[in-house]
């Protein structure tokens, strides 16, 4: 459907947990508060919501957390949501660190994508970013198991000053994998908050050192909020998610579901349609279809990151999603 600014909304984006089993400084807070099971929406939940986003023009589904696999059973969900009609794409967002194990289930339910959060190749670094102190994954292997499974398959890599030297070794990873790597600025959400984003211009004029031939692609995906770079020598592409400096609201196609059931329709901002509630006191479909259209429709118009406003969410990025 559309929203009130003509944006055609059909990308939800469902978090099911808030718990993670790093704890990247950027997002999850150190002692994070954990929210108890009985307020995280269940897979039965999740899929009611979802079949009503389908019947209201839905056509991509990605699951976040958290870490969405340190929840139990995500394959299931993966099936459930695979099974909905008017439902093309099932996409994941994962650090990455338990996907291996995982892959045969998800690929098996039918998992379409996988976004892999790598913001750098360096142990060391990553491992100081995470506070994680187990291994880090060997990210050429998993990729490439990725894309044996036939999995459409990006990294992420949030913009920090601790990896700039190391930007250019995360990128070439696309010279033998044919995976996007796409640098995000970091906003200033919840923990975000506390430090300075690298900007996107930074990181391109970092890399054309190595690839100077790095050229903008034609082809602008739909709804996509990267600007995609190529390069000769690279078989991915480079992508810059410049939330801050370039934002994309103008052309944004997504809403958001919490882990506690609350439809959100912009990241930045506080506002939500408590769906939980509503689903656990025996909402009709009808009306569960009626708040969340309107819910879209009143999506707004662009970004509230940079200003200062009550209205903007005080939630940390792991309750959100990303
Ligand atoms: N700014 C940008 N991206 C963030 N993520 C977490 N916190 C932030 C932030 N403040 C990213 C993670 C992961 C996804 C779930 O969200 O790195 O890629
Ligand atoms: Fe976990 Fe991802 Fe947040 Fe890191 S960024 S703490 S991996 S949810």
């Amino acid at each position: 459907m559309k929203d009130q600014f003509a944006r055609t909304i059909n990308y939800l984006r469902i978090s099911i947990t808030d718990r993670c089993n790093l704890r990247c400084f950027y997002c999850m807070p150190h002692q994070p508060e954990h929210l108890c099971h009985r307020d995280i929406l269940s897979y039965e939940e999740i899929a009611r919501i979802a079949a009503l986003a389908a019947s209201l023009g839905i056509t991509k589904i990605r699951i976040t957390g958290g870490e969405p696999l340190v929840r139990k059973g995500c394959a299931e969900l993966v099936a459930m949501l695979k099974q909905i009609s008017g439902i093309e794409t099932v996409a994941i967002t994962t650090n990455g660190t338990l996907l291996e194990h995982a892959l045969p289930e998800l690929c098996r339910a039918g998992l379409d994508a996988v976004n892999i959060s790598i913001d750098t190749t360096q142990e060391a670094t990553w491992r100081s970013i995470t506070g994680y102190d187990g291994n880090m994954p060997d990210w050429p292997d998993l990729l490439q198991q990725c894309i044996g499974y036939g999995l459409k398959t990006k990294v992420n890599a949030v913009l920090l000053s601790e990896t700039r030297n190391q930007w250019t070794e995360l990128a070439a990873l696309a010279e033998h994998l044919p995976v996007d790597i796409r640098f995000i600025e970091q906003m200033p959400i919840g923990q975000g908050k506390s430090s300075e984003s690298e900007t996107a211009q930074n990181v391109l004029q970092e890399l054309r050192k190595q690839w100077p031939d790095l050229h903008p692609t034609e082809d602008m995906e739909n709804g996509s909020p990267a600007r995609y770079y190529q390069s000769k020598k690279l078989s991915g592409r480079i992508g810059l998610i410049a939330a801050m400096s370039n934002p994309f609201c103008s052309t944004c196609n997504r809403i958001r579901l919490t882990s506690t059931g609350q439809l959100k329709p912009c990241l930045s901002y506080g506002q939500c349609t408590d769906l939980r509630t509503l689903l656990r006191s025996g909402a009709s479909d009808e009306k569960l279809l009626s708040v969340m259209g309107q819910c879209i429709y009143e999506k707004p118009q662009r970004h509230c990151l940079a200003a200062k406003t009550d209205k903007a969410e005080q939630q940390t990025m792991n309750r959100i999603g990303g």
